[in-house]
């Protein structure tokens, strides 16, 4: 007899059930974080390809690598959470995701993979991962790809953060679309630190409260550094190469390499994950970390965990405290980032000093997605301030 196997309908969060027949051309679902948003769209592919016939469906972010930890992983898992691995097969030098007995398959491209994506053809529908970080030309480019006969509906789902009230998403409106607003009040499975993390915004900066809390659109008006420079490729040889840590938990741990060439700085991140123990974090790092002998500037607060990897080998200090000092050095500084440092690039747009309900900006920034910006600052200006002076660093 068969297994009784979980439906996906019964794991869906209630506020998006009525939409997993929805089949309007656009499918927009935005709001607060945490609010299940990437989950849903998910649980909505999984549930076509079991259910409808003849698909190839896409998913899509701006940076072709970040997709396999984030829309990819999310259907992997839940495959496996609801039972339903032994029908699908994966293939994970391409991210394509195939049902073994309808013939369905899920594909995956990046567009910053413009030649694949011009290439691609039969596409029955699309989630877009993030869809901030795509421009409107981006857009229609994919909407384009969207136009051939097929047996069941076509249809673009986008998912995102309302972060800046200027984004051609919130000022151009798309006809024949669907959209769903939800915040953390609606996700069910949301754990509590992250439900506390959200309401203390509250009393932290309003326009966080509003865009990751209420889920509407805003302007962050006190925003600290300017994006920084991406180049597709860094140059080969540095000077000297360094680490920030960030811990976390139920925060994301945030590892980022800085490789340092005259007054440059490259950055490269190597972990951003939550739910790690100190001991997976050493595994992890014991893979990553190429040279045990790299300066490693920790979050200070946590002496007990830098204490665990110096044990295991790592050359760590604890990362100077002074975050206006810190910020104001690294404003000073030319620092590069990289296409696939997604989360860097991600808090990089909304990092800004706190404003109170009166309008009264403060010297300190908003304590929300700012794990890997931390372990920027931790590196580079702990580094360079001790250089030359009493800590003793080790050169490459
Ligand atoms: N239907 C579900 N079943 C189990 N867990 C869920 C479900 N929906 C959401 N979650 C949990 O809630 C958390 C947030 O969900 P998700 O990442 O989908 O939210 P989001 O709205 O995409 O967040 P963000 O705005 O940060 O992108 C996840 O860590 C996930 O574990
Ligand atoms: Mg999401």
């Amino acid at each position: 007899m068969e297994e009784e196997k979980i439906l996906i309908e019964d794991n869906i969060n209630e506020c998006y059930k009525n939409y997993l027949q929805e089949r309007t051309r656009y499918l927009i679902i935005y709001g607060g974080a945490g609010s299940g948003k990437s989950h849903f769209a998910a649980q909505k592919f999984l549930w076509r390809m079991m259910h409808e016939d003849n698909h190839r469906l896409l998913l899509i972010r701006k940076v072709a690598r970040t997709i396999r930890n984030s829309q990819y992983a999310l259907i992997k898992s839940l495959i496996y959470e609801y039972d339903y691995s032994k029908d699908f097969r994966f293939r994970e030098t391409d991210l394509t995701i195939t049902h073994k007995n309808n013939g369905n398959s899920i594909i995956s491209v990046g567009v910053d993979d413009r030649e694949k994506l011009k290439s691609i053809h039969g596409i029955t529908s699309i989630w877009i991962e993030e869809a901030t970080e795509l421009d409107k030309r981006d857009f229609t480019q994919i909407d384009l790809r969207l136009r051939n006969k097929t047996q069941n509906y076509k249809q673009i789902m986008l998912t995102f953060n309302p972060v800046d009230a200027n984004h051609w998403l919130n000022t151009s409106p798309m006809k024949d679309s669907v959209t769903i607003k939800t915040t953390y009040k609606d996700n069910r499975h949301l754990d509590g630190t992250y439900i506390e993390v959200l309401e203390n915004l509250k009393d932290e900066d309003k326009e966080y409260y509003d865009i990751y809390a209420l889920g509407n659109w805003g302007v962050l008006r006190n925003i600290i550094y300017k994006p920084f420079e991406i180049l597709q490729t860094h140059t080969t040889h540095y000077d000297e190469v360094i680490y920030g840590l960030d811990f976390g938990y139920n925060n994301p741990s945030a590892l980022v390499k800085v490789k340092i060439k005259d007054d440059f700085f490259y950055l490269e991140e190597i972990i951003y994950e939550s739910r790690l123990t100190n001991s997976d974090l050493i595994a992890k790092m014991e893979k990553l970390v190429k040279d045990k002998s790299d300066a490693i500037y920790c979050d200070p607060a946590e002496p007990d965990r830098m204490k665990e990897l110096e044990e295991a080998g790592f050359n760590v200090f604890p990362a100077n405290k002074s975050v206006k000092d810190g910020i104001d050095f690294l404003k000073s500084k030319k620092i590069y980032s990289r296409p696939d440092n997604t989360n860097i690039n991600k808090e990089v747009l909304s990092y800004s000093y706190k404003t109170d309900r009166n309008g009264n900006i403060y010297d300190e920034p908003v304590k929300f997605n700012d794990h890997a910006l931390d372990a920027v600052r931790y590196a580079i200006y702990t580094h360079c301030r001790n250089r030359g002076g009493s800590m003793r660093i080790r050169r490459i």
